[in-house]
């Protein structure tokens, strides 16, 4: 595949033309055997976003907060809130399997290829192969480090030591609230020898300055995830302080019952609560980073995604250009902009002008098999797999028509 006449972003934006060659990112194109995504020099073209924290079974509506006029001290009484919730009890109709094909097309239709699934691989092996997007896999993990957290895994030490022989992250929910616990998780990642490169840490909100010196000096990472820290807590972790400290900040969105409806929401969103909170704009190209390269990193996958260099994986995001500067044209895109967007090279949703990608001729306009057609902000699209129909059957077992503010589109139309 050659994409042309586009604007790169990502590989320092020298290049006409991109070029993709046995599913990854390559300098030149194979000739004969190549198809060409034009893109009349009006679009930009991103390597694929990266969700660092979200939960694929949790990603349904409405958002469960606390009491108006109420805020949480841990994450606790919101997990009992949500558990105790209407819309807990109307996502029960759905299976385990149908909650992740919807929340894949969550991370599909914002330009998300890759997601991390917080939760342990007893809960989602079955599902995450299985996925049109990439879910990450290798990964070691913890709940939280409080007394009273969900146990998850085989334990913090052991998960990992996991991590560090494998050079997988080791993930961790850590600080997420203002008990005396909370404010120790640090401490406690620390005296169990937890504390290094592999750590991505989700949330911390509750860490002190000294907190967010250590985590950078040990080169971890964190997973920002603004909406769902503030609709539970009113407060967000000292983000800039993470970033003046050089820690390599990541964002997640959460699930939808405390987070964003998708990454692109949240890039808006944590955008909007800077500018509040420290009277300053968080630059574009900071917050590019942090859904790209960062997230790459904290992932311990810098090798395979990230960029549009050459070698690595060729997951590509093309974004209707409104705006000369390429990073805050990310930063406004909704997802009526996505016209293209691949994984490993493989198209999963786009722009029907693109079809002739695909391998060989598509008699009559038809679409190649295992894709169907949406209309998504007024434009027929062609999408891997058919989530039209997979809506229509989930409205069936719900019992009326449920509006998923992270599907853009409406079944059979
Ligand atoms: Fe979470």
């Amino acid at each position: 595949m050659n994409a042309q006449t586009g604007r790169f972003v990502g590989n320092g934006a020298k290049s006409a033309a991109i070029h993709v060659k046995d599913g990854k990112f390559a300098t030149e194109s194979s000739p004969g055997t190549t198809k060409s995504l034009d893109l009349g020099g009006k679009s930009f073209v991103y390597p694929a976003l990266i969700n660092t924290h979200d939960h694929l079974r949790g990603n349904y509506l409405p958002r469960i907060g606390p009491k108006p006029g109420e805020f949480y001290l841990t994450w606790l009484p919101w997990d009992d809130d949500l558990k105790a919730s209407a819309a807990y009890a109307e996502r029960a109709n759905l299976t385990a399997e149908d909650m992740y094909t919807l929340s894949s097309y969550k991370s599909l239709f914002s330009g998300v290829t890759t997601v991390v699934d917080h939760f342990p691989h007893s809960i989602n092996q079955d599902f995450l192969p299985h996925l049109p997007i990439r879910a990450l896999q290798n990964y070691a993990l913890a709940h939280e480090a409080s007394s009273y957290d969900l146990k998850w895994g085989d334990g913090i030490a052991i998960e990992h030591r996991r991590a560090a022989a494998n050079n997988w992250p080791f993930i961790t929910h850590l600080a997420e609230g203002f008990d005396e616990e909370s404010m120790r998780g640090l401490a406690n990642l620390e005296n169990l020898g937890a504390l290094d490169r592999y750590g991505l840490f989700v949330h911390c909100i509750g860490f002190s300055d000294e907190d967010i010196r250590k985590t950078a000096r040990a080169g971890a990472s964190i997973s920002w995830c603004p909406a769902s820290n503030m609709l539970m807590f009113n407060v967000t972790c000292k983000i800039r302080k993470f970033l003046r400290e050089g820690v390599n900040v990541t964002l997640g969105t959460d699930s939808t019952h405390s987070g964003s409806a998708n990454l692109l929401a949240e890039i808006h969103y944590g955008r909007e609560l800077y500018r509040k909170l420290y009277g300053e704009d968080l630059p574009a190209k900071t917050i590019f980073e942090m859904v790209t390269i960062n997230a790459a990193k904290a992932l311990h996958l810098e090798d395979s995604l990230g960029s549009l260099d050459e070698g690595k994986l060729a997951d590509m995001l093309v974004l209707r250009g409104q705006s000369d500067d390429p990073y805050e044209n990310l930063a406004a895109a909704g997802m009526g902009d996505i016209e293209f967007l691949s994984l490993a090279g493989k198209p999963l949703y786009g722009e029907l002008r693109f079809l002739d990608l695909f391998g060989g001729n598509q008699p009559g306009g038809k679409l190649p098999l295992g894709y169907s057609q949406i209309t998504a902000a007024g434009r027929p699209m062609f999408v891997l797999g058919d989530p039209g129909k997979f809506y229509a059957q989930a409205r069936e077992k719900i019992g009326f028509k449920k509006i998923l503010d992270f599907l853009p589109f409406e079944p059979g139309q």
